[in-house]
């Protein structure tokens, strides 16, 4: 009985033991979480070991990813410690090699042992069990190590068993880690094609707005200020400037600018001197000022330390035309993203600036063609006034009454007024206006001035003029240019009249149709020649005339033009008839007026 009683003890004793050993597996099992750090992860295995083969002390041995060397893990009175060590040397590198269980009771004993760590370290190993640890897919992923069992000097074979089982779920537990390592490291580098991708979006967006500033805008002004707005937007700035070098003198002038804080004109000036933008320019090379430390935070205006991006603007021959500031981002600086941002930005500006410059000389080379005609439309029609000026000159002496000789020097006057007020015209030009001088003028005053002016000057040439006048009251015009559409036709007429032997007849009627101010003049010569019929109102068109510029009749479809009307001509071989009719919504209303007598 007593043997038997014994007996059953020691199965109790077993199985109290084999419970215990179980619990702490699956309590160990529990703290194997794939998704602690690897580090933590690591001590957790390391710590089980120790504990569930009653140990001294542990390493672990995970085999490096090229199979040849095993990095080792301990813990060594709370400092983990790592050593690299080839896969072949050492019982661990056994264990590993072999992928078997390897149970030393006294190291000293076996050839494979190392005694030189325990010299080192003052530790003395006497019994090593070392286990593989094999994952569910048959891969080694290393070996776990116990040095000395407590209590009892060597490990026996339930300390072998316990660790083959943690061995197993270590494995495991590390093969999940590393699993869900490289699903954590793949999706970060989704995440960061998406960051990519949407950064090439928010580029491919501004530059298209870019684009369509430089498209719309009038000037190099304007489509530098849109640009820099974009950008400040976009990179969260609250200050910025687009500075501009001259080439020649290398001083940067602001030509755009934007602040919140600051009136626009003192943060230019600040931009201007700010050693960011000259450096930029000098060195042709960006300025990233990230925090105040830098040498050119101190150079900053404004109260508070400032974070700013200069990038300089790509010229010719690695000279840059200018720089982008930009500063005080709203987040906590400027990122590589806005840095590149703005460096693509530059490079655009850089173009949209070739672009408008290029512009602009085209359009100084057509105002130029067109100053040229200009010119020669005033040198035209200076002919009329001077003719009718030195007509009245040679009238003056011979003329007994003093009344005609007053009113010969009136319109002598009046004829330096219209040659002034072609000088002015070309000025104006000149200062890139195309004004027209609209005024107030009484159509019965102004029509029958301009019928004794041309009587005068047209009786030598044997031509009488006629006013019909079925308007009267005032219009408002440009009196100098219709002065001039007038002159111009009556010579017309009087060229074609000359070839008539009994002289004939230039007639001009001022009428109203609607609300249109309607100007007839007419001829009873021989109608206009057929070849130039098509192209009457084209520059240099003449047509059987000794001294024909063939100006006359450009100016008048111009003098036309200018105050929104047409004109249009009736011609047969007994007359011509020029047809001029000027809205009235630009004039003022005429008062209605009976009929002539
Ligand atoms: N009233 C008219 N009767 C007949 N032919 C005309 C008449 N007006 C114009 N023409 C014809 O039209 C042509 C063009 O006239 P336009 O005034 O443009 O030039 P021009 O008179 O030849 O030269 P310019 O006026 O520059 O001295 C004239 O050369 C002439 O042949
Ligand atoms: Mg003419």
């Amino acid at each position: 009985m007593g043997s038997n009683e014994g007996a059953e003890s020691d199965v109790d004793l077993a199985l109290a033991k084999e419970r215990e050993r179980s619990r702490t597996l699956r309590e160990v099992g529990l703290l194997l979480d794939s998704t602690v750090p690897r580090d933590e992860l690591l001590e957790r295995i390391l710590a089980a070991a120790k504990r569930v083969a009653e140990a001294e002390r542990a390493t672990l041995y995970l085999l490096d990813i090229d199979g040849r060397t095993l990095h080792s893990h301990a813990t060594q009175g709370g400092t983990p410690t790592t050593i690299v060590l080839p896969v072949d040397k050492g019982i661990a590198g056994a264990c590993a090699t072999t992928r078997a269980t390897i149970n030393v009771p006294d190291a000293y004993e076996d050839a494979r042992f190392d005694r030189a760590w325990d010299i080192r370290t003052g530790f003395r190993t006497r019994a090593v069990l070392a286990v593989p640890m094999i994952a569910p897919d048959g891969r080694l992923v290393g070996v776990v190590q116990v040095l000395n069992r407590i209590g009892q000097g060597s490990f026996d074979a339930d300390d072998v068993a316990t660790l083959e089982a943690l061995a197993a779920q270590a494995a495991v537990a590390l093969e999940a880690a590393r699993m869900l390592a490289t699903l954590v490291e793949q999706n970060r580098s989704l995440i960061e094609l998406r960051a990519r991708l949407e950064r090439s979006l928010r580029e491919r967006d501004l530059l298209l707005e870019i684009e369509q500033l430089l498209s719309r805008a009038d000037s190099l002004d304007e489509f530098l200020d849109g640009t820099l707005a974009e950008l400040a937007r976009e990179c969260r700035a609250r200050a910025g400037c687009i500075a501009l070098t001259d080439p020649i003198t290398g001083i940067s002038t602001v030509r755009a600018v934007r602040g919140v804080d600051e009136p626009g004109a003192l943060l230019a000036r600040a931009v201007a001197e700010s050693s960011g933008i000259s450096h930029a320019v000098a060195h042709d090379e960006l300025v990233h000022v990230g925090d105040d430390s830098s040498p050119y935070a101190s150079a900053l205006p404004g109260p508070t330390p400032r974070t700013m991006l200069v990038v300089p603007l790509p010229g010719e021959g690695g000279r840059a035309r200018g720089a982008i500031e930009l500063r005080d981002s709203t987040e906590r600086g400027f990122n590589s993203a806005d840095q590149s941002l703005v460096e693509l930005v530059a490079a655009n500006v850089s173009t949209g600036i070739e672009l408008a410059q290029a512009r602009i000389e085209r359009e100084r080379a057509s105002r130029l063609a067109t100053l040229g005609k200009t010119l020669g439309n005033v040198l035209h029609d200076i002919r009329t006034p001077m003719s009718v000026i030195s007509g009245y000159a040679q009238l003056m002496p011979e003329t007994e009454s003093k009344e005609d000789r007053r009113k010969y020097a009136q319109s002598i006057v009046r004829q330096f007024a219209l040659v002034q007020s072609m000088i002015a015209e070309l000025l104006a030009f000149v200062r890139g206006e195309n004004a027209v001088l609209f005024q107030r003028v009484p159509l019965d005053g102004f029509f029958n001035e301009l019928a004794d002016v041309l009587r005068r000057d047209l009786a030598a040439r044997n031509v009488r003029v006629e006013l019909v006048l079925r308007e009267r009251g005032a219009a408002r015009i440009d009196p100098a240019k219709i002065t001039r559409l007038v002159h111009n036709l009556a010579r017309n007429a009087a060229d074609a009249l000359a070839a008539k032997r009994d002289g004939g007849t230039f007639t001009i009627t001022v009428g109203r149709e609607g609300e249109q101010l309607v100007l007839e003049f007419a001829d009873d010569g021989p109608g206009i020649p057929e070849a130039v019929r098509s192209k009457l109102f084209e520059s240099f068109v003449t047509q059987g005339k000794r001294d024909g510029t063939g100006l006359g009749l450009a100016i008048v479809k111009k003098v036309v033009d200018d105050h929104h009307g047409t004109v249009h001509v009736e011609t047969s071989d007994s007359g011509t008839r020029f047809t001029v009719k000027i809205p009235l919504q630009t004039t003022q209303s005429l008062p209605r007026s009976s009929d002539q007598p």
